[in-house]
């Protein structure tokens, strides 16, 4: 083994961090080849800070500032600043509950990817498996993205379906989305760790070879 650099992630999260664990631990195992550089969280006392602390990871928490739902200047400037001072190559969205636009995706543009509890373009926006549930499908599942301008309008990278059985609640169903996030996240993160997709307008193109 060289001391080949090895590809960097820089992970913004809100809650409980079950997305970044796995990714982290995949990361440890091998079975991703990169590393996560940085872990940030709008949320002071963010499990996925503790999450993050516990692995001996760069754990930080950055004031969000006077919004509700996004970063306001200052704040868009704080992260950028520590994203890049992790020298990030992709920045993994996992249950950050902020939408990102403007300055924020012009520094890191097509590098940032975040996953969604549903099938893309059915139930963006929140708790989308209570969505699903709500309007009555029989299958829902989870989708990674690149992020755009839009809520949860970027180009699809993966999917992956996840059956409504009868009988669930909105906490069942979301564990066994939940569950197929823990799968999904880590293999696209490491097929873009490894070069193999990349992205052309809406399409994602996967088996190039970086
Ligand atoms: C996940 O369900 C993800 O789909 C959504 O936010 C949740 C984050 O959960 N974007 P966790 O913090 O990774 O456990």
């Amino acid at each position: 083994m060289s001391g080949e650099r090895k590809y960097r992630l820089g992970v913004l999260g809100s809650g409980k961090g079950s997305n970044f664990v796995a990714i982290a631990d995949a990361c440890a195992a091998g079975s991703v080849p990169a590393e996560v550089a940085v872990v940030i969280s709008d949320v002071a006392e963010a499990g996925i800070l503790d999450r993050a602390r516990e692995r001996g990871l760069a754990a930080q928490f950055i004031a969000p500032g006077k919004f509700r739902t996004k970063l306001d200047e200052t704040a868009e400037a704080a992260y950028i600043r520590a994203l890049q001072e992790a020298e990030v190559d992709l920045v993994v969205l996992a249950g950050f509950m902020r939408i990102l636009k403007g300055e924020f995706l012009r520094a890191f543009a097509q590098r940032v990817v975040n996953i969604h509890p549903a099938l893309l373009p059915s139930f963006p926006g929140l708790e989308a498996w209570k969505q699903a549930l709500d309007y009555g499908v029989k299958v829902t599942g989870v989708t990674v993205h690149f992020v755009d301008q839009g809520v949860d309008t970027g180009p699809i990278l993966a999917q992956q379906t996840v059956p409504v059985l009868a009988g669930d609640t909105a906490g069942t169903l979301h564990a066994r989305i939940q569950e197929a996030e823990r799968v999904l996240y880590p293999a696209v993160v490491a097929a873009l760790a490894r070069g193999e997709v990349g992205v052309q307008g809406r399409q994602t193109v996967w088996g190039m070879k970086g």
